[in-house]
């Protein structure tokens, strides 16, 4: 099939390789002219496990970018992966979705082939019927009989992106009438993963519950850790036990610093924000959030029990992404931990495999290490935030340190004399 997706960002450019890679020509529209010629150049904006190789592979032949809608025309399905961000009170900014539609809807104009739009991004339920639909009826001058709509949300989680593309537990289908079903169903066949095809409100509220469910389950698990740890026991020792129990699984019950990224925080932020505006009180959600954000002061106050005052201590920050294997730091725990550090007048030394740029950007200021032991040689402390692989057998590089005081954030050292923050 001929695809366009618009928004080559971290969903749309993932959606983008691997529709290519199933067999269909794609081309990706955004109106950003570097990120459009990066892409055309077969070389990825921001780093996703895989993401190069299938640009490299179908970059030319099947993969296309460019910053005109004109493609919309030529294609049979367009897919809208855009950003939505949510402000503080979970608000959701829908003016990309918004722009994009009315794109595609004059792209269309006059022309009768049959259009599958198919929204990706994560819009609160009911934005599709009520919002993007009409847009693009009304700016493509068509209707139903030559359109057919759908809500496909994703279920990608950053740093295993391509894979989960190519191998999802579910694809979930919120569809309009049986022909867009049917063109969905026939673009992800060769996929091996059960379809649910639902109504596109369901499907859009399915995205904002999996995601505040995943959230919940975290927090969950952070609560008891908080707990276990006055207790000395180990919570993972406990989640271990737990989530054996097929009812509950044991994922995402990794205690630690706390969940970030851009997705679970806005998620559970964008569903508080509509069940209070229907008139709920969604105390559970409440929690889940709340748990989450006094979870990074966790690691400052063990600091502050070991070490004293912090003012003048060398304190050395390993990992800044939000989660391994890739270099994105939004909402990453270690923005919190640093920011707190930073105001009571510790010196920061951080350290990550790719995210030092990025975090460059937020603390200017915070010294930052080409590698591990450059960070922890003379430190006070050292506290580690994301799970990174490289990290998992540090031992002798402690020793570096003036006084070995090692707080994982994340459970990954194998060495010994370290503390968790929840363990
Ligand atoms: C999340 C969802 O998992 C995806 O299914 C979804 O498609 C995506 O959001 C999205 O809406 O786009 P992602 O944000 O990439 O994916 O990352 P996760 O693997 O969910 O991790 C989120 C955060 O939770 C990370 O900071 C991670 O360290 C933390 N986490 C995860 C824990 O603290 N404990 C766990 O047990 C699991």
């Amino acid at each position: 099939m001929d695809i366009s997706v618009i928004g080559g960002g971290y969903m749309g450019l993932v959606t983008s390789v691997g529709l290519a890679e199933l067999g269909n020509t794609v081309t990706v529209i955004d109106l950003n002219e570097s990120k459009v010629a990066m892409i055309n150049s077969a070389q990825a904006p921001f780093f996703e496990p895989g993401l190069h190789e299938l640009l490299q592979k179908h970059v030319g032949s099947s993969l296309f970018a460019s910053t005109t809608f004109e493609d919309v025309a030529d294609s049979e399905i367009s897919f809208i992966c855009v950003d939505t961000p949510a402000d503080e009170t979970g608000h959701v900014n829908l003016t990309k979705v918004k722009s994009s539609a009315c794109s595609i809807g004059l792209a269309l104009q006059g022309l009768e082939t049959f259009h599958t739009v198919v929204i990706k991004s994560t819009v609160p339920p009911g934005t599709t019927e009520s919002v993007i639909i009409p847009l693009i009826l009304g700016k493509s001058k068509r209707n139903f009989s030559t359109l057919g709509f759908s809500a496909n949300p994703e279920f990608l989680r950053e740093g295993q992106a391509v894979a989960d593309f190519m191998h999802p537990d579910r694809i979930v289908i919120g569809v309009s009438d049986g022909r867009a079903e049917e063109i969905l169903t026939r673009m992800y066949c060769k996929i091996d993963a059960p379809i649910l095809t639902t109504s596109i409100k369901s499907a859009e509220m399915a995205k904002h519950v999996s995601n505040a469910f995943l959230a919940t389950k975290i927090s969950f698990a952070n609560e008891v850790g908080n707990i276990c740890k006055n207790l000395e026991i180990d919570v993972y020792d406990v989640m271990r036990c737990v989530g054996s129990d097929h009812r509950i699984s044991p994922n995402f019950l990794s205690a630690g610093v706390g969940f970030g990224g851009s997705c679970l925080p806005k998620d559970l932020k964008a569903l508080i924000h509509l069940a209070e505006a229907l008139g709920e009180e969604p105390f559970l959600l409440h929690a889940v959030k709340k748990v989450n954000e006094k979870q990074p002061e966790r690691i400052y106050r063990l600091l502050e029990r070991k070490l004293g005052k912090l003012k003048n201590k060398r304190i050395a920050v390993l990992g800044l992404a939000f989660k391994p294997n890739t270099d994105d730091i939004r909402g990453s725990p270690a923005i919190p931990v640093i920011q707190s550090l930073d105001a009571k007048g510790a010196t920061v030394i951080a350290y990550d495999p790719l995210a030092v740029e990025n975090m460059r950007g937020v603390f200017p200021r915070i010294k930052y290490a080409k590698h591990p032991l450059e960070a922890l040689t003379g430190a006070d402390a050292c506290v580690l935030l994301t799970e990174w692989p490289e990290f998992e057998c540090l031992d002798s590089e402690f020793d570096a340190m003036q006084t070995r005081i090692v707080i994982e954030g994340r459970k990954i050292l194998l060495c010994k004399n370290k503390e968790g923050v929840c363990w």
